[in-house]
């Protein structure tokens, strides 16, 4: 069975294979989230500079952290539930947007992120886009590696990049992408694009790994729920971790939240793998990344 917890990224890093999604969470409700998702035991989110959360996750993550350093020095602060965590226990991914990519404007969006985050370093930070029409990743990709050589990111990595993209990438890049961040489930399966990762030693990571809800009802997966006594959501989640991949399903209610964390005592057989590779249907819940600039 290929599904430890944790992920060793191409530069020794570690990531935890589920994190909590948090595209189109609203800024007033991040901190809450990330609070909820944290005493579930999650410990890897994903934001970017385009979802305007930034600040409201960074409170939730330094609410956790603050409260175990307060807690820890004894003045003050609940210390109850997560009074263990430190800002290592984290791993907090965001992404370069569109409209601030290029050398020098990339530092700058940096900047402003890890200010919003509250952050002193983020663990991996992804150009959004490529954009390919713009014809600025490479040179946004060699801020990041400059990023990535003051240490304040961990790792770097580009999100919606389809095989042209990496090798016109890997052309110029003198760090290889440690992660490649794509829409990925079921019904978009992404197999030539996961196949070129393994060849170049990137991770794959699934965006809307559950279709953005949509895939849910496949019968078929409705019926593996069934059989497994688990929630549709279990299934497809759990696809992903044996195929691989990492993943990062958001959800909007503690009792979603805590649903898609237990996904790591079950195992679907090769059969029902099979199955489930049987329902690709090339369909697209977000934009294609060429219709992106
Ligand atoms: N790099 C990119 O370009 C990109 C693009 C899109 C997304 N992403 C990342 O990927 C993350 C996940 O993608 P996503 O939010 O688009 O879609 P998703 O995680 O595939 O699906 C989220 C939807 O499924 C519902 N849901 C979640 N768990 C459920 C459960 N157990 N039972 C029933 N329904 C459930 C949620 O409802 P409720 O919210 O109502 O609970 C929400 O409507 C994002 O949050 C973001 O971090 C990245």
């Amino acid at each position: 069975m290929r599904s430890p917890a944790r992920l060793t990224l191409n530069n020794g890093v570690q990531m935890e294979r589920l994190g909590f999604g948090l595209y189109k969470v609203p800024p007033k409700d991040a901190d809450n989230l990330v609070a909820t998702a944290l005493g579930e035991g999650y410990r890897r989110f994903d934001t970017a500079a385009m979802y305007g959360n930034e600040v409201g996750v960074g409170r939730g993550i330094g609410g956790a952290v603050g409260d175990a350093a307060a807690a820890n020095n004894g003045t003050g602060g609940s210390g109850e539930s997560v009074h263990t965590l430190s800002r290592e226990d984290l791993f907090v991914t965001t992404k370069v947007w569109n409209d601030d990519q290029g050398y020098d404007a990339t530092l700058r969006a940096f900047d402003t992120s890890i200010s919003n985050l509250g952050l002193d370093y983020v663990d991996l930070y992804l150009i959004h886009w490529p954009c390919a029409g713009r014809g600025l990743f490479a040179e946004t990709y060699k801020a990041m590696e400059t990023l990535y050589r003051e240490g304040k990111v961990r790792a770097i990595g580009v999100s919606n990049f389809q095989p042209g993209h990496l090798e016109e990438l890997m052309q110029k890049a003198e760090v290889v992408p440690a992660v490649n961040q794509v829409e990925l489930h079921p019904w978009l399966q992404q197999t030539r694009l996961r196949t070129f990762h393994d060849q170049l030693g990137i991770a794959t990571e699934a965006w809307s790994p559950l279709g953005r809800g949509q895939v849910l009802a496949d019968p078929a997966i409705v019926a593996l729920a069934e059989k497994y006594n688990r929630t549709p959501a279990q299934v497809i989640l759990r696809w992903h971790l044996q195929l691989g991949n990492l993943v990062i399903p958001k959800a909007s209610s503690a009792g979603r939240i805590k649903e898609n964390f237990a996904i790591f005592d079950f195992e679907l057989d090769a059969t029902d793998m099979d199955g489930i590779a049987g329902l690709e249907r090339h369909h697209r819940t977000g934009s294609h990344p060429d219709n992106v600039n």
